[in-house]
């Protein structure tokens, strides 16, 4: 190999091919390194947090596998990846704790390379507790730059030093990279980054940055060749789909990328993900009532029932506007599941207003909710303001919630036994061999006989029981 320094002035400096010549680099280095060790180099990569990061990590996987790793399980890596969440603090909790855990593995292997990355790297305050009392970890990166994995991994392996590179935002979308699907017959497409409503809980806008919207060419081209690879389902991803194309040079907006998206042929479902009720439209709601390949489940967070919490959240509707909302779009596409996010204990909550929360959850009648106990997430408005909630008055409203979430679900996913639905086969049954689960397009799972050859299939399957949150089936004769 070159010296170091001549291969590092070599690099094109423009994305993508930046980052390719990079993974050649890197490819030659892993080579080098496999022959000492006699055997190929291993990766893993874990993925905490959300959909967003979880389609991050099939990136970062294939530029690992690009760059001639072979994936394996964390405590057989010789390097190892953790992409991080910091939407509530017991995500960062999850992380220190199982740092722990990898500190005790390189220990036994000092070969080990340890990363990490995502949205709780682009906080500050990780980053220098990690510099002081986690020095075994060699690379941190943050959400901006997860395309320059190659470049810094390759820079880890010859500095031998700690390496940090966070960026505050970025405006560039680097595109044509590889990744390593989890599924071979569904994927996460992105058609957006980052978030602009800065509801007042959340720190996802600091981590991720302002919206960017990919262009339409690109969504819809890398769709057209996951389908030519076997794909029949996309989930779009975005943390506020609903604003998609604001920022383009030709604006579009979301209801007209998924009316491009429904027309590509083979492609016979779509999914999207997340919705904020702020943004969301008729046209939008029409688009999903004509269209059949697009999922009968729609995520709407409502996060507080209280239109005086809403309104200290940032949200910017009230607890009448998401009602009628949820009416309008329940009355349009009546077979939809409707699905929420809902915060317990914000700043300020009380007893009348979680009574409202409970009452939205009843007049709406969820399919399910993920249900929350407020994180205070630093550097955030809320985190700052006074009255906060103590943990022994929001506990057992969040548990009176998730009581009354579980009641109504289990009545409402109840409503289709009998009925003959699609299912997509997602794999084999983990608790029994002889069944397989497949996916509404509701989103709700049901479990049917059958063997490894129908994972990825399409089928139609009559729902013969239900279990509260998912059915049992049986395939059409
Ligand atoms: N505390 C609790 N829940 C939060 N969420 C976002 N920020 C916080 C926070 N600080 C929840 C919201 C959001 C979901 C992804 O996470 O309900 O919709
Ligand atoms: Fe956070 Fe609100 Fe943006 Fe969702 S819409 S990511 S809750 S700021």
């Amino acid at each position: 190999m070159e010296p170091y320094e001549t291969i590092l002035a070599a690099a094109p400096k423009m994305e993508p091919a930046r980052q390719q010549y990079f993974m050649e680099q890197l490819k030659e280095l892993v080579a080098e390194k496999s022959q000492e060790y006699g055997r190929p180099l291993t990766a893993c990569i874990q993925t905490f947090g959300c959909q967003m990061n979880a389609k991050d990590s099939e990136k970062l996987l294939g530029i690992l596998i690009q760059a001639g790793f072979t994936a394996s399980e964390e405590e057989a890596s010789d390097f190892v990846l953790y992409n991080t969440c910091t939407v509530r603090d017991n995500a960062n909790q999850r992380v220190y704790g199982r740092l722990g855990y990898l500190n005790r593995l390189k220990q036994k292997n000092p070969r080990m390379t340890i990363a990490l990355c995502g949205c709780m790297m682009q906080e500050p305050s990780v980053v220098e507790k990690i510099r002081k009392s986690y020095r075994f970890v060699d690379l941190i990166f943050g959400t901006h730059n997860i395309f320059r994995l190659a470049e810094l991994l390759f820079l880890c392996y010859i500095r031998n030093d700690m390496i940090v590179d966070i960026w505050d935002g970025t405006e560039q979308i680097v595109e044509n990279l590889p990744a390593r699907r989890k599924y071979p017959f569904k994927s996460g497409v992105n058609i957006m980054y980052g978030c602009n409503n800065f509801c007042s809980y959340c720190i996802v806008p600091y981590v991720r940055g302002r919206e960017r919207s990919r262009s339409p060419q690109d969504i819809l081209s890398e769709i057209r060749a996951l389908v030519a690879d076997g794909v029949v389902e996309v989930m779009l991803l975005g943390q506020n789909v609903n604003s998609y194309g604001k920022t383009l040079d030709t604006p579009m907006t979301f209801a007209e990328l998924l009316s491009q998206v429904a027309e590509i042929s083979g492609l016979e479902r779509i999914r999207f993900m997340t919705s904020h009720p702020k943004d969301l439209s008729d046209e939008l709601i029409e688009v999903m009532r004509d269209c059949q390949k697009i999922c009968r489940h729609l995520h709407l967070p409502l996060q507080s029932g209280s239109s005086r919490i809403l309104k200290q959240m940032n949200r910017v509707y009230t607890k009448e506007q998401y009602l009628e909302l949820a009416k309008k779009i329940k009355t349009e596409i009546p077979d939809l599941s409707l699905t929420t996010d809902i915060i317990v204990g914000f700043p300020g909550e009380t007893e009348e207003d979680f009574e409202e929360t409970l009452d939205v959850v009843r007049q709406v009648r969820y399919d399910s909710a993920f249900t929350f106990l407020y994180s205070k997430r630093t550097g955030t408005p809320a985190a700052s303001m006074a009255e906060q909630v103590p943990e022994s008055v929001v506990k057992p409203r969040f548990d009176r919630l998730l009581k009354e979430v579980q009641r109504i679900s289990s009545e409402v996913c109840g409503k289709d036994v009998g009925k003959t639905m699609t299912a997509l086969i997602e794999g084999v049954d983990s608790h029994d061999p002889a069944l397989v689960t497949g996916r509404l397009s509701n989103n709700l799972m049901v479990h049917v006989p059958g063997n490894a050859s129908d994972v990825g299939t399409l089928i139609p399957v009559t729902l013969t029981e239900s279990k509260g949150f998912y059915y049992m089936g049986k395939k059409l004769p």
